[in-house]
C-alpha cells in the first residue's frame, strides 16, 4: 500500500494538492483537492494489464477549462432543480440557473469548483484520502453553514469506496454525488455502446424537455428502462430520445447493497455499484461532443463514457413525494457508495 502526494499547483493563489495511492493488489486511484475529484483510477484487464477507466485531464488547467465535472464531488444539490427555486419551512429559496431554466450540480460555483481541505490515511483495508469542505450559508443561494466530509477509500479488495458526511447549522437541501465517466476499455474503445449493463431498479422517473422529473415514478416494465437483465447500452439508446439521462429507482430500499452491474466484453473488465442512495443517474455521455481534449490529448466524444450517480432523485426538493433531501441541525447525514472492479 501507498500513498504519495504530488507538487501541488496553484489555483487562485492557493494550493491545489494531489495524491497518488495504490493499494495491495496494484490498484492505483490518484486524487485531487480542487473538487474532490477522481482524476485516475488504474484496474486490471482479464489478462492482469492495467489501464485507467475513467476520464479526466493531464493536469489542473483541463479541469478548469471547459469541463463537465469529470470526476468530481456534486455538491449541494447532484442534479437538476426545477427553476433553481424551492420552498422550505414557508421560505423560499432562489438558487442560480446554470442549465437553462433549472440548477444544475450545486450552481455555478458547486462543490467541484472548490479546494477541499484533504488528509491522507492509511489503515489495515486500504489507503484513501478525506476531503473536507464548509460551505457557508448563502453559498450558491443555499441555506445553513453545511460541514461536509467525502471520504475515498482504495480498499485491497479491488473497491474504491466514497463516503460522504454532512451537517448542517439551518435545515437545507443536501444531495451528494461523484461524477466520474467511466469507459471500462480503458480507452481502447471509443464509446460504450457495447458496455453490458445491468441496474436493478424496477422503475424509473420520467423527465419533460428540460429533464426535470414530471413526478411520475414509472415502471421499466417492456421500455428500453428496463436493466434488470443485463443489456447492451447500445441496445435501444435510440429509442431514448436524445440517450439516457434518467433517474432509476432503486430496489435497494436505502440500505448499502449492489444496484448496477457493467461488463465490458473486450477486456472482461467488471464494475459493480452498491449505494445506500435511493436513486442512480445512468447518463449515457449524450452531451459530450467532441471538443473537450482530455487525458493524453485524446477527445472525448458523443458516448465515450457513462455516469452512474448515486444520488437522491433529482428535483426532489420540488416533488414531496420523492425521498427527502432535507437536512435538518442536530443531524447526521451519510450515504456510501462503492465501485467494485473484477474480471471475468
Ligand atoms: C446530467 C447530465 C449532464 C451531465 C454533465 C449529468 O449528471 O444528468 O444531464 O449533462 O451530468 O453536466
Amino acid at each position: 500500500m501507498v500513498i504519495d502526494e504530488k507538487k501541488p499547483e496553484d489555483y487562485q493563489g492557493r494550493p491545489v494538492r494531489f495524491f497518488q495511492l495504490e493499494n495491495d493488489e496494484g490498484l492505483k486511484a490518484s486524487l485531487m483537492s480542487y473538487g474532490a475529484t477522481l482524476v485516475s483510477l488504474y484496474v486490471p484487464d482479464r489478462q492482469g494489464r492495467i489501464g485507467d477507466v475513467v476520464l479526466g485531464f493531464d493536469s489542473l488547467s483541463g479541469y478548469l477549462g471547459p469541463n463537465p465535472y469529470m470526476g468530481a464531488t456534486i455538491g449541494r444539490y447532484a442534479n437538476r432543480i426545477a427553476g433553481g427555486r424551492f420552498v422550505l419551512d414557508g421560505r423560499e429559496y432562489q438558487l442560480a440557473k446554470n442549465d437553462g431554466p433549472n440548477h444544475l450540480h450545486g450552481g455555478i460555483r458547486g462543490f467541484d469548483k472548490v479546494i477541499w481541505q484533504a488528509e491522507p490515511f492509511t489503515q489495515p483495508s486500504g489507503v484513501g484520502v478525506r476531503f473536507s469542505y464548509l460551505s457557508p450559508d448563502g453559498e450558491e443561494g443555499y441555506p445553513g453553514n453545511l460541514s461536509c466530509q467525502v471520504t475515498y477509500l482504495l480498499a485491497n479488495n479491488s473497491q474504491l469506496e466514497i463516503s460522504y458526511q454532512a451537517t448542517v447549522d439551518r435545515p437545507t437541501h443536501l444531495n451528494l454525488t461523484n461524477h466520474s465517466y467511466f469507459n471500462l476499455s480503458a480507452g481502447a474503445r471509443n464509446n460504450i455502446l457495447d458496455h453490458e449493463l445491468q441496474i436493478l431498479a424496477s422503475a424509473f422517473t420520467p423527465v419533460d424537455k428540460t429533464l426535470i422529473p414530471t413526478g411520475e415514478i414509472k415502471s421499466v416494465a417492456g421500455t428500453p428502462f428496463d436493466f434488470r437483465q443485463p443489456v447492451r447500452i447500445g441496445e435501444r439508446i435510440n429509442q431514448v430520445d436524445g440517450g439516457y439521462d434518467h433517474n432509476f429507482v432503486l430496489d435497494n430500499k436505502g440500505e448499502l447493497a449492489l444496484v448496477a452491474r457493467v461488463f465490458e466484453p473486450d477486456s472482461g473488465r467488471q464494475l459493480d455499484l452498491l449505494t445506500t442512495e435511493p436513486g442512480l443517474q445512468f447518463y449515457s455521455g449524450n452531451f459530450l461532443d467532441g471538443t473537450i481534449i482530455g487525458k493524453s490529448g485524446k477527445t472525448y466524444g458523443p458516448r465515450s463514457a457513462f455516469s452512474l450517480e448515486s444520488q437522491h432523485f433529482p428535483d426532489s426538493p420540488n416533488q414531496p413525494h420523492f425521498p427527502s433531501t432535507v437536512l435538518r441541525p442536530g443531524q447526521v447525514f451519510r450515504s456510501k457508495t462503492i465501485f467494485r472492479f473484477s474480471t471475468r
